[in-house]
Parts: C-alpha cells; sequence; structure tokens
C-alpha cells in the first residue's frame, strides 16, 4: 500500500536544516526520571537517516500537559537519553521559540542534532497558534517540517497543524510505517481477521467496535468492556467495573453484527468470555478464582476472562492471518488477572506467521512489558494511543492530512 504523503524518502534533504516533531510524551516515573523509552527508540531510524542525509535535525516534542513551564517536564532527559541511543552528542536548547534558539541552531555543525524545550511550555501550541508556528519555522531556519510524533497526530495543534502554512511537510519513517501497517490491516488485510477489543471503556471505543464489525471475521470481547456486554445481555455482574448507560450503543453494534451475518451468527462472530476471573479487591495479591459468567455473586469483581475463555481466544488468534488487539483483556497490572493478555501475547508471540497489530497505550505498555523483545515479537506496537484509535475507526487525523500529498 503506498503512502498517500511525501515522506523523507521523497525529497531532497541532504545537507538541510530540517524541523522534525516526535512525540516524546513518554511515561515518567514518580521521580520525574523515564519510566519507558518506547516513543525514542521508535523514532530512531527517522533521526539517523536525516544524520546520514547530513542533515541539520531540530526536534520538537511536547511532553505531558503542563499548565506553563513546569521544570519536571522539561525535554532534556529525553534528549539525554536520544543521545544514549545515537552514540552521539545532542544539543538541549531550554527554549523552543527565539534568539537562543536561532544562535544554537546557528552554531549547530552540518549533520547534527538539537532537541528544543517543551512546545507545551507555550499555550500557542495547543491553540494551533499561526504566529507561534510561524516563529518556530523561522527561528529554526529549517527548509522543510517533518511530522514522526504519530502518536500526535489525532490534534490540530501549532506543531502539527499550522506549522505546515509556513514549511513544507513531509512524513518520517514511523509515522508511514504507522499508517500504512494500521490502514493495511482496517482496508486489506490478510483474512481471517481477527479483532479482539478489551480494556476499560465501551464509550472510548465506540467508533472502533463499530468499523470492526464492517471489516473483522471475527470480533472477540475481553476486559471491562466484556462485562458491559454480558451486563446487556442481563447477566448479573456483581460489583464488576462496567458501563450503565450504553443499551442504545450496544442495540447499534448488535444490528449492525446482525446485518452482517446473520441472527443465529452474532454470538460466533462477537465472541464474549464465558467465564470470568473474579476477585474481591483490586489488592495487588488478589487471588484468581475462575467462575462461569452466569454465576456471579453480588460481590464478585470480573478482573480478566476465565480460564476456559482464555483457551477459545488462544484458539481463535492461533486460526488467524491477522490479528488486531486494543485493550487488555483484564485488570492486568495484577498479575492474577493479567492471564488473559499474558496468554493472548504469547499466542501472537509464538505464531509469527500471524501478523500482529497492537494498539492502545495501555496495552501497548502491557506488551512491551510482557515481551522480552521489548515489542519485537510483534508485527507492530503502536506508538499511538488515542491516534491510533482514530486511525483504526477510519478518521482522517489532521496531523497527516496537512503533509504534502505524494505525488
Ligand atoms: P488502551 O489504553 O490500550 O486503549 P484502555 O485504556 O481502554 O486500553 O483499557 C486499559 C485499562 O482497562 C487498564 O487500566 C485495565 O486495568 C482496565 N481493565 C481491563 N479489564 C478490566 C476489568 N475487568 N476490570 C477493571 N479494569 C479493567
Ligand atoms: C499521547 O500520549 O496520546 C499523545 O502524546 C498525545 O498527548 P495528549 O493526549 O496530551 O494530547
Ligand atoms: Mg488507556
Amino acid at each position: 500500500m503506498k503512502f498517500f504523503k511525501q515522506t523523507i524518502n521523497t525529497v531532497p534533504l541532504q545537507g538541510q536544516t530540517v524541523l522534525l516533531r516526535a512525540d516524546y510524551n513518554v511515561p515518567l516515573k514518580k521521580d520525574g526520571s523515564i519510566d519507558d523509552d518506547f516513543r525514542i527508540r521508535a523514532s530512531l531510524p527517522t533521526v539517523k537517516k536525516l544524520l546520514a542525509d547530513g542533515c541539520k535535525v531540530v526536534i520538537i516534542s511536547h511532553l505531558g500537559r503542563p499548565e506553563g513551564r513546569y521544570p519536571k517536564l522539561s525535554l532534556e532527559p529525553i534528549a539525554q537519553r536520544l543521545a544514549e541511543y545515537l552514540g552521539e552528542s545532542v544539543r538541549f536548547v531550554d527554549q523552543t521559540i527565539g534568539d537562543k534558539v536561532k544562535m544554537a541552531i546557528k552554531r549547530a555543525p552540518k549533520r547534527s542534532v538539537i532537541v528544543l524545550e517543551n512546545l507545551r511550555y507555550y499555550p500557542e501550541e495547543e491553540a494551533n497558534d499561526s504566529h507561534f508556528a510561524q516563529k518556530l519555522a523561522e527561528n529554526t531556519g529549517a527548509r522543510y517540517f517533518v511530522q514522526d510524533g504519530f502518536g500526535v497526530v489525532h490534534r490540530a495543534h501549532a506543531s502539527t497543524a499550522a506549522i505546515t502554512d509556513y514549511l513544507p511537510g513531509v512524513a518520517g519513517l514511523l509515522l508511514e510505517r504507522e499508517y500504512t501497517t494500521i490502514t493495511k490491516a482496517m482496508k486489506a488485510p490478510k483474512r481471517p481477521l481477527v479483532a479482539v477489543m478489551g480494556g476499560a471503556k465501551v464509550s472510548d471505543k465506540i467508533d472502533v467496535i463499530t468499523e470492526f464489525i464492517s471489516v473483522a471475521d471475527t470480533i472477540i470481547i475481553g476486559g471491562a468492556m466484556a462485562n458491559t456486554f454480558l451486563a446487556y445481555k442481563g447477566y448479573a455482574m456483581g460489583k464488576s467495573k462496567f458501563d450503565t448507560d450504553e443499551n442504545a450503543t450496544l442495540d447499534q453494534i448488535y444490528a449492525a453484527a446482525r446485518d452482517k451475518v446473520g441472527a443465529d451468527n452474532v454470538d460466533k462472530f462477537i465472541i464474549l468470555p464465558t467465564d470470568l476471573a473474579i476477585g474481591h479487591s483490586l489488592d495487588s495479591h488478589e487471588q484468581r478464582i475462575n467462575k462461569a459468567a452466569d454465576q456471579l455473586a453480588a460481590d464478585d469483581i470480573a478482573l480478566d476472562i476465565g480460564d476456559k475463555s482464555i483457551e477459545k481466544v488462544v484458539e481463535i488468534a492461533a486460526g488467524a492471518e491477522t490479528v488486531v488487539w486494543n485493550g487488555t483483556l483484564g485488570y492486568a497490572e495484577v498479575p492474577n488477572f493479567a492471564h488473559g493478555s499474558a496468554r493472548l501475547a504469547l499466542a501472537l508471540a509464538t505464531n509469527p506467521g500471524i501478523t500482529s497489530i497492537i494498539g492502545g497505550g495501555d496495552t501497548a505498555d502491557f506488551v512491551l512489558n510482557w515481551d522480552a523483545r521489548k515489542g519485537d515479537s510483534f508485527t507492530h506496537v503502536s506508538t499511538g494511543g488515542g491516534a491510533s484509535l482514530e486511525l483504526m475507526a477510519g478518521e482522517k487525523l489532521p496531523g497527516i492530512e496537512s503533509l504534502l500529498d505524494a505525488r
């Protein structure tokens, strides 16, 4: 599938100054240090390619949601980690626009990396402010804008939208890979395509579920989302987490499913757990008890799909050519309730013939922690949370639309 936008491979960048938008919005520990650097590692192919082209690479990103200049959300530690991965020095500037930025970039040699301070120290960033975007373009002296922050392209901000009014925008390698991999799985997958949906809330993912009703061959539902489906079907869910106000949405989902596969086949198309692993608290040592889905007591909390359902999920996944997975199958923060997610991860990792695509912030965190190969056991672990969901749902993303069309 050819990418519909120009990329760093399709425009002449040799020796140019480029403004690179990355998404270095990484999870931080309580002490402010980097908890997980997946997004930094994912940006390396683009940075290395630009360096190989002799570019002066000026990198911008946001980190967190600061109100003003909140020092704990400085990009300096991220610049340091990037330097470690690149094996060369990275210059950090504690401003994002202005004279200091101009001077630092002017002084930097060709084939070097400069990281500017957190974009969101400036309210103009999220306001998609033209004047701020113009300053970013002019102060950096960039010839091209490269969008590689896939995780943020669902936002229309100065560094994803307005900036392309001042610089020609092209995609980086991560953005291209995210877009083409996810879009191909949704629009032209190798079949059977099995969608696995889990996580916390139906309301966060209605558009994606609707899209899967039309494109997937089988949809497996787990996590607290399964609780909502079971409650809709009349099961007593005890103290489990589930949405109570989604009946109209589920009516629509089931109507669309009946239209597609016929009323008799709906329960083979949308697969719900037949058993659940329950606990009585969210304590990290809580015991796992298996129960049939129709046997929950008033104080039971369904925290994972049950052992029988896990076998079924593994069997269906193993028979797939493509699996798109979004949302953990249980309360995976506690190991006893991570069994469903871990067994699915194992099934995908040990069947390299299956194209496996994993999206969603918590789901990606889970598989990256689970995987000794830091995500390489799967075809694709998306760096995007909201962005991957919106792309799966078939929405247009402002940070991609704003780039130059492929010729
Ligand atoms: P993603 O970020 O991958 O899109 P979500 O945010 O939708 O995923 O869901 C992940 C969250 O859902 C996790 O915090 C997980 O603990 C929670 N979750 C999943 N299953 C359950 C459950 N049965 N009960 C309570 N929380 C659950
Ligand atoms: C993300 O982590 O989803 C992106 O970096 C976007 O961050 P935001 O939700 O604060 O806009
Ligand atoms: Mg989440």
